[in-house]
């Protein structure tokens, strides 16, 4: 099968581009999709468990989407939106969607560890794959310590609400926010890095118990809001008018972040082929279904302008409704263990797409050892815990929070271009799953990234245009020369 359009005898390596050449040939070089899911598995001293089904990979999906997006963020959507604030989770759920069709397709395809960035490295070479791989450490690495100080906050709330003290600030917040040190930051990060060393299995059971816990708290949340819904808070339905839905649309994409986690575990599931797109897809479902019916119940109760500058906006409608603190205590825990599962699953994949990356030789190899005992990368799993943990712990992470949704934005736009390369230069390959109306759906899927991204704060694009600037320096002093397909290699 032709990589190329032309006609090149049939060989076992279609998409080899030469070991040496000009560096415009090198930057480009790409990794043939045969080479890639024939190493899955494959790591330095030893090879990941194929343990999950669709049920597992599902859940890592609902893990590392649901959280702070729908207990934190609507709070400060709210005020843009009014009641309205459902249809901005329908936007941003569709916007979701073309995405997470296209990350369905190639889950399917291409079904290993390295997610965007493995499958930027079939279709559009290795300087892009390493600029996706470098999205992804913001969309993961980076995020897990924004989710862990947020963690903490809510660790607060609920240490307030059921025994009446507080992490005093020194030990709650990094210095720049008040503080010293941010404990609790470290401690989540620390517990998740635990779970991780124990095996891929054992993780994914925890993260099933804490996503079972954390939809019956928005279900309970649910249950116990709707006694409190008044028709004529439903009115004015969009007060500021639909820029107002859209603004709170862009907000509440985070949110959905994380529905691609189950295309990290492609090298640790039973039948990827089949069960990645479905994970992908279902996850996406369900969580949609959950973001909606809260949003709703939550803006029947409350009326829209007591949202604004409510933290806890769920844990105080409880409050609210029920007159009874004891409900807000309950979901403080609830959303406890909900921010401890997007920790716990967002940390896994990070593991595993710099997994992928080591063993195509692009950072070093001591990322790809894994333990013959437990079959978990090891070293990359303590490395990457306490990168996380010390930025967690250390940094205030307000701008480079927002950087966490321009960097997977970019990585969603690659993997949209991606789908439709694919099928040119591959059509006949076998897929578990197609994006229906290609190329017009996957190029809707890039558009609504970009113009997402255009929708982000100018300061957030110059820490992104900062952070690019260091992944082209590490790429260019590192990877180009240590590249497993630079090595002449079969
Ligand atoms: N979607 C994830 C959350 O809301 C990042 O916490």
């Amino acid at each position: 099968m032709s990589e190329h359009g032309a006609a090149p005898p049939a060989t076992q390596q279609p998409e080899s581009d030469p070991p040496v050449g000009g560096l415009g040939a090198r930057l480009m070089r790409r990794k043939p999709v045969e080479r890639l899911v024939a190493e899955g598995g494959q790591g330095e001293g030893g090879s990941l468990r194929r343990s999950m089904g669709v049920w597992q990979l599902t859940m890592i999906s609902i893990g590392a989407t649901l959280g702070t997006g729908i207990f934190v963020v609507l709070g400060e959507a709210v005020p843009d939106a009014g009641p309205a604030v459902v249809v901005s989770f329908v936007i941003a759920g569709l916007t979701a969607l073309f995405s997470a069709l296209s990350y369905a397709e190639l889950a399917g395809t291409i079904p290993v560890s390295g997610s965007s960035y493995s499958y930027a490295y079939a279709t559009m070479g290795e300087l892009i794959a390493w600029i996706c791989g470098w999205c992804l450490i913001l969309e993961y690495g980076v995020s897990v310590a924004a989710v862990a100080v947020g963690w903490g906050e809510y660790l607060n709330e609920l240490l307030d609400g059921a025994f009446g003290v507080t992490i005093p600030d020194a030990l709650a917040a990094p210095p720049g926010d008040g503080g010293v040190f941010n404990l609790p930051g470290l401690l989540v990060v620390l517990l998740a890095m635990a779970f991780l060393l124990g095996g891929a299995r054992e993780s994914a059971r925890a993260n099933a118990i804490m996503v079972g816990v954390k939809i019956a708290a928005l279900i309970l949340f649910c249950a116990v809001a709707f006694t409190g819904i008044r028709a004529g808070n439903y009115t004015p339905f969009m007060p500021l008018g639909m820029a107002g839905v859209s603004a709170a649309g862009a907000t509440l994409f985070f949110s959905y972040i994380g529905f691609d986690a189950a295309s990290t575990a492609g090298e640790e599931a039973r039948n990827p082929q089949r069960d990645l797109p479905r994970a992908i897809m279902l996850s996406l479902v369900v969580v949609t279904a959950l973001y909606c019916l809260v949003a709703a119940v939550a803006v029947g109760a409350l009326p829209w302008q007591r949202f604004s500058g409510t933290e806890a906006a769920l844990a105080s409608i409880m409050k609210d409704v029920t007159g009874q603190g004891f409900w807000a205590v309950l979901l403080a825990a609830g959303a406890v263990v909900a921010i401890a599962s997007v920790v716990l699953t967002v940390l896994y994949g990070q593991t595993r797409i710099l997994f992928a990356m080591s063993r195509d030789g692009l950072v070093p190899k001591v990322f790809s050892t894994v333990h013959a005992g437990t079959g978990v990368p090891r070293a990359n799993t303590l490395i990457v815990s306490l990168f996380c943990g010390v930025l967690a712990a250390a940094v205030p992470l307000g701008q480079l929070a927002d950087a966490t949704s321009i960097g997977t934005l970019f990585a969603f736009a690659l993997v949209n271009i991606a789908v439709i390369v694919l099928r040119r230069t591959r059509p006949a390959m076998p897929r578990t799953f197609r994006v229906p109306l290609s190329p017009l759906f996957p190029l809707i899927g890039f558009a609504l990234c970009l113009w997402m991204m255009s929708s982000l704060q100018p300061v957030t694009w110059v820490v992104f245009g900062g952070w690019m600037a260091v992944g082209l320096v590490l790429y260019f002093a590192y990877g180009l020369r240590r590249s497993r397909l630079a090595t002449a290699e079969k």
